[in-house]
């Protein structure tokens, strides 16, 4: 066994504490509504993150990333905020925000929120003002509205497609049409317009001051605009490359509106952080996690691939530069509440030419047949991929019930959907409720511990053996594997780079941090020799002293 010559490094030392903390934590990502309801209403809520505190805390995470707890009327999981500086009344209370924040901090754990303005809900006031306001009001100039095309206007200004399916634009009572980019309850805000600016620079501040630590910023590469005439049609737009020009994504402007807000951030010690939710070439994306911009950026690529050594370790590599390059560190996502589960992601059949996760949608868009689904192979294969993911440089971003190995649910009655992607999309898009559904807390009682009234997506009778008394108990869970794990990793948390080891087989990958911590993973189904190194942990049993198939192993190197 060779060391490669492949060093991939970053000078900076490792830190929980001080400005820095960002940089490698482990950041827990919490769906409120699907996460602990306290109040028994059938939707989860603040109290219940704050009662949550202590199983977070025992996890070992860094921090949470909440997704939006803003009043909302759910058309979109709570993506069309109505108001972005209260509580959704549903969930909570500002005093309940306080006090969670309390919670958190006392027990060592940071905060991010999500910040979503690319678009309102149109219940929000502006939205409001501007349906009851003239053509070319002020009120109507903080969002797009056009006049339609077609002799009598009827027609919208174009025929271009929504991310959510469906028309992009639609048309109010007199007749002018408004840009959505996502669901017709979601109009997306004109960023030239000073007022829009200045109030997101209120709520950044609102938040701030209330103790939040950071930032996720929701479709990051969507804010800057160039709607001028002749607007283009959706096959022009199609044909665009995604280069800084491109009218309605990751224009090149979108930056000032960033570099502005690092200014806001600055204003408050230690500076608030920032995540880019920025679906751009890989390429762009430094530009999103610069220093003077919003400091970090989300890499979706491992979510995006297929279990094996080869792609795996050129995503690593790449996104290693990339950081390099934008002085931020990388970032590291295998779940979040918009794909299918990693878990079940790795149990389904590959198929030439697509990635996991089309291949997941396609299996529950067809109900999803237990027989192509080989759940032990896609738990095996998660707790790896999770060992590889914990053990890489820069930060990891983890979704709720993933400590639990929870797989998506597929069998959601049509009556319970929620996500407007399955509606606006039907027959095409089963939609993202599957991954959440609300968390097991006890193998049994009423909605699993979720809370006493039920949950407003139901768990499958499986959810039961994934639970977290069920788990707590079991020394071999997937819950006690990531807690050791994340006790390990702040232990071994060391400078920002890594060296790759050649192994003999091409089916397993190993690397070694500065300090001697080597992780090994064998994405193949045979077992394969273990590194050097004394072991101290795995993601499955050795099998006859050999690393057990898809899996991985951390050793002291
Ligand atoms: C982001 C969110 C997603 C939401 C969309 C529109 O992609 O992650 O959940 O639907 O933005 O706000």
């Amino acid at each position: 066994m060779a060391v490669s010559t492949t060093e991939q490094s970053l000078a900076t030392a490792p830190s929980h504490q001080g400005a820095d903390w960002w940089r490698q934590a482990v950041v827990y990502q919490i769906y409120p509504r699907s996460f602990a309801d306290q109040d028994d209403n059938g939707i989860g809520d603040l109290r219940g993150v704050a009662s949550r505190v202590p199983y977070l805390k025992t996890l070992g995470i860094d921090a949470v990333w909440l997704s939006p707890f803003y009043p909302s009327k759910l058309a979109d999981g709570g993506y069309d905020v109505s108001d972005y500086r209260d509580v959704d009344p549903k969930i909570g209370t500002l005093q309940d925000f306080d006090d969670m924040v309390a919670a958190l901090h006392e027990a060592g754990l940071r905060l991010i929120v999500d910040i979503v303005p690319n678009h309102t809900s149109d219940q929000h006031e502006w939205f409001q003002e501007a349906l009851a306001s003239d053509r070319g009001s002020a009120a109507r100039d903080r969002y797009v509205f056009r006049d339609g095309s077609g002799q009598d206007g009827n027609e919208p200004p174009a025929d271009w497609e929504s991310i959510f399916g469906g028309p992009a634009w639609t048309q109010i009572a007199d007749g002018q049409w408004y840009l959505h980019n996502f669901a017709p309850e979601q109009p997306d805000l004109n960023w030239e317009n000073e007022e829009v600016r200045e109030d997101f620079r209120k709520t950044l501040r609102f938040w701030s001051e209330r103790g939040v630590d950071g930032f996720r910023i929701d479709v990051a590469h969507g804010l800057a605009k160039d709607l001028s005439d002749p607007l283009p049609s959706q096959a022009q737009l199609d044909a665009m490359p995604h280069d800084g020009n491109h009218p309605l994504w990751d224009r090149d402007e979108v930056h000032e509106i960033y570099a502005d807000w690092r200014k806001v951030f600055d204003e408050f010690d230690p500076p608030r952080t920032a995540v880019a939710e920025a679906w751009v070439e890989s390429d762009r994306r430094p530009q999103y996690a610069s220093p003077s911009g919003l400091g970090q950026a989300f890499n979706f690529d491992l979510l995006s691939a297929t279990f094996e050594a080869d792609s795996f370790r050129q995503i690593v590599s790449f996104n290693l530069a990339l950081a390099e390059e934008s002085g931020s560190s990388s970032t590291w996502v295998l779940s979040n509440h918009d794909v299918v589960r990693h878990a079940t992601r790795y149990g389904l059949p590959t198929r030439a030419g697509s990635t996991n996760k089309e291949v997941g949608n396609e299996w529950l868009l067809s109900g999803g047949p237990e027989s192509q689904l080989d759940r032990e192979t896609g738990i095996l294969r998660a707790r790896a991929a999770t060992l590889f993911e914990l053990a890489l440089p820069g930060s990891a971003y983890l979704f709720q019930g993933e400590e639990l190995g929870l797989h998506e649910v597929a069998d959601i009655p049509e009556s319970e959907r929620q996500d407007p992607t399955y509606f606006r999309n039907r027959g095409v898009d089963i939609g993202r409720d599957g991954c959440r559904v609300p968390l097991p807390w006890s193998s049994s009682g009423t909605s699993l511990g979720f809370g006493e009234a039920g949950s407003h997506l139901s768990q499958p009778a499986w959810f039961s053996q994934y639970a977290v008394d069920a788990e707590d108990a079991d020394p071999e869970s997937t819950l006690n594997l990531y807690r050791r794990a994340l006790a390990l990793r702040r232990e071994w948390l060391t400078a920002e780079s890594l060296t790759w080891v050649e192994h003999t087989d091409p089916d397993v990958l190993v690397f070694r941090r500065p300090n001697g911590w080597v992780c090994a993973t064998n994405f193949g189904n045979s077992p394969a020799e273990l590194p050097e190194g004394e072991i101290m942990l795995t993601s499955s049993p050795l099998e006859d002293g050999k690393m057990a198939g898809n899996s991985s192993v951390w050793l002291r190197g």
